[in-house]
């Protein structure tokens, strides 16, 4: 794999990158301080590219919006966000493709910075379509790959178009092989992974490729939810992913390695405890895990060497169901091991817990992330080798 150190002379070169913008927007559709964490990892390479004197194109997805434009989903609180941290004029094309971004990278000037419209209006992005990476392509001299947390998928802007351009990694995905690789082939044992959050149908199927590499698998969050179920344990109205249930079934809960929560935290303003070992859920939502859950949880990170973690274990957002999540994030921060954090909502609840800072290091990638340690190729980044 090439780094984009080794181009040479990136002089009024047209530099295609592939970053993962896909940040959150909150209700107010604004991308606030504590949610730029993506874009904050993308600017050394940015910044690298303005020192010599690069054309800078940038391109993105925000959310899944199916091949349909979404209003709600471009990128113009991005590239507001963006255009602040560099303090430079940062221009956004309203198409990522065609005449009027093929114009505006025509008439651009070196040290000038371009962001393409969301990736994903176009459904042959998520297709991996040769002939739209073509006109992608069409707008570069070279390409970067600088958005490690999106190279868990074959995509168009992802894939293909390594075949179509030469193509290098940005500074910010060495990186993350770098600290990624290390737990991987040299871990501090035992190493403890934590796995939370939601999208279940890109977690689960790892689980089994992660007991090979873990000693302890930690589990909270929707992914929790799942195996509860298929352990044949009520969990009432609980948030579950849309997946199917013999996916969590192929999981095998008796092996030691694997922790599950035995009480959580619900929303029953009754009852909000339930030891799931002898009381139901009933018409409730499991929100977090319980005490005696957590503190076995944090008895593992204490004695851990490693410790990953993805996905927060409870509904952090809301106060009354925070604890876990946040109790996790100070064990983590309050250890010695090597710690090592990724994904939206698990850097979202460190930051606003105070604990980001503590960690060893900080992946923008979740699910890329999670394959990545299982040991999966991943296709953006076999894409570049
Ligand atoms: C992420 O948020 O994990 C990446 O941006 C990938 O998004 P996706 O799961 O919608 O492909």
């Amino acid at each position: 794999m090439k780094s984009i150190k080794e181009v040479g002379d990136l002089k009024g070169k047209r530099v295609l990158v592939r970053v993962d913008f896909n940040v959150p927007l909150g209700d107010d559709g604004v991308v606030d301080e504590n949610e730029a964490w993506r874009i904050t990892a993308a600017l050394p390479t940015i910044k690298y590219l303005l020192e010599n004197d690069a054309k800078i194109i940038l391109m993105s997805h925000l959310g899944r919006p199916e091949g349909q434009v979404v209003e709600d989903m471009r990128l113009g609180p991005v590239q507001d966000r963006l255009s602040e941290m560099l303090n430079l004029s940062v221009t956004k094309t309203p198409d990522c493709v065609g005449d009027i971004a093929q114009k505006a990278v025509d008439n651009m000037q070196e040290g000038e910075i371009i962001l393409l419209e969301n990736l994903r209006f176009y459904s042959e992005e998520e297709a991996n379509d040769m002939e739209f990476a073509k006109k992608l392509a069409a707008l570069g001299d070279i390409y970067v790959n600088e958005a490690f947390s999106a190279s868990h998928r074959a995509h168009a802007s992802v894939e293909s178009i390594t075949h179509l351009l030469p193509s290098y990694a940005g500074l910010g995905l060495e990186k993350e092989i770098s600290a990624l690789s290390k737990v991987i082939d040299s871990p501090v044992r035992p190493a403890t992974i934590i796995m939370g959050g939601l999208k279940a149908e890109t977690k689960l199927p790892v689980i089994n490729f992660l007991l090979d590499k873990f000693d302890n698998i930690l589990i909270g969050g929707v992914i929790a939810n799942f195996l509860l179920e298929a352990d044949g344990i009520d969990i009432g109205k609980s948030v579950k992913d849309d997946l199917d249930i013999n996916e969590a079934k192929k999981i095998d809960l008796k092996n030691p390695k694997i922790h599950i929560p035995v009480d959580v935290v619900t929303d029953n303003p009754d009852k909000k405890d339930v030891n799931l070992v002898t009381e139901a859920v009933g018409n409730f939502r499991i929100l977090d895990i319980g005490e005696k859950s957590l503190e076995e949880y944090k008895e593992i990170i204490r004695k851990s060497g490693t410790v990953v973690w993805n996905g927060s274990v409870g509904l952090f957002e809301k106060e009354e169901y925070a604890r876990g999540t946040r109790e996790i994030a100070k064990a983590m921060a309050e250890s010695s091991a090597e710690t090592i954090i990724g994904g939206g909502d698990t850097i979202l609840a460190l930051v606003n817990f105070g604990y980001i800072d503590d960690m060893k290091h900080v992946s923008t990638g979740g699910g890329a992330m999670l394959e990545f340690l299982s040991g999966k190729k991943l296709p953006g980044i076999e894409a570049l080798k």
